[in-house]
């Protein structure tokens, strides 16, 4: 885990309550973390489902992977050690959106148990919900579909490190939601995650 640094720092209490934001925007904030292996379908299913809520007047946003290492995170590469470090920085960003009052999804490979299991556990000493979402496909199906080509480049050891391929991924042991990605279309898994949400009470009238 990585430590702070810096000495001499001291937190600094805002005026607003995070109740105060919640009301504003008729909905508490929460991060919906989706993990699965490249091209299991967690980017589409997370536009989708922001574009559904943004649709019906909510505050949703998507942290992709793919996007946020154009930015953000464009210094880390794919040894365990950057992936850690991506996951522990998107973390506290998710972290952040959702005291904002964001509906906030994160759609990282995130490969390591424990690196997720480190956000959950921020989010709960924050008193913030953490969902995790299991898109579940095969490597064979990912491997099919392999949008961007890097299958194919892995299988030819152009790739290293290559997520289920020759870099592990360990699958959630007890996810808050599970979408069996090889079978529902991404609206269905979209609609799932809503179904999950509205259950939780996130949305007020
Ligand atoms: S994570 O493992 O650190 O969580 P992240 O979700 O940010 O990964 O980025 C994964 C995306 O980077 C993939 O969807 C793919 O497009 C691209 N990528 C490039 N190289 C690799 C690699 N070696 N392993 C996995 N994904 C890679």
């Amino acid at each position: 885990m990585s430590k702070t640094v810096a000495a001499n720092i001291t937190w600094h209490e805002g005026h607003v309550e995070r109740a105060q934001r919640y009301a504003l925007l008729r909905q508490r904030g929460a991060t919906i973390w989706l993990t699965g292996l490249s091209a299991s379908g967690k980017s589409t299913i997370a536009f989708t489902a922001e574009h559904l809520l943004v649709e019906s007047g909510r505050l949703a946003y998507v942290l992709d992977g793919d996007n946020i290492r154009h930015g953000l995170n464009r210094n880390l590469g794919f040894s365990p050690e950057d992936r850690t470090e991506n996951i522990r920085r998107i973390g506290e960003v998710a972290k952040l959106f959702a005291d904002a009052g964001v509906l906030t999804f994160a759609s990282f490979i995130s490969p390591y148990r424990a690196d997720r299991d480190l956000v959950r556990g921020a989010h709960r000493a924050a008193g913030l919900p953490f969902i995790e979402v299991y898109v579940r496909a095969s490597v064979e199906v990912c491997e099919q579909r392999d949008p961007k080509g890097l299958y194919k480049k892995a299988r030819a050891g152009q790739l290293p490190e290559f997520t289920g391929v020759s870099a592990p991924y360990e699958e959630p042991l007890s996810p808050e939601v599970v979408i069996d990605s090889n079978r529902l279309t991404p609206g269905d898994a979209a609609s799932r995650i809503l179904d999950y949400l509205r259950g939780l009470s996130l949305l007020t009238a």
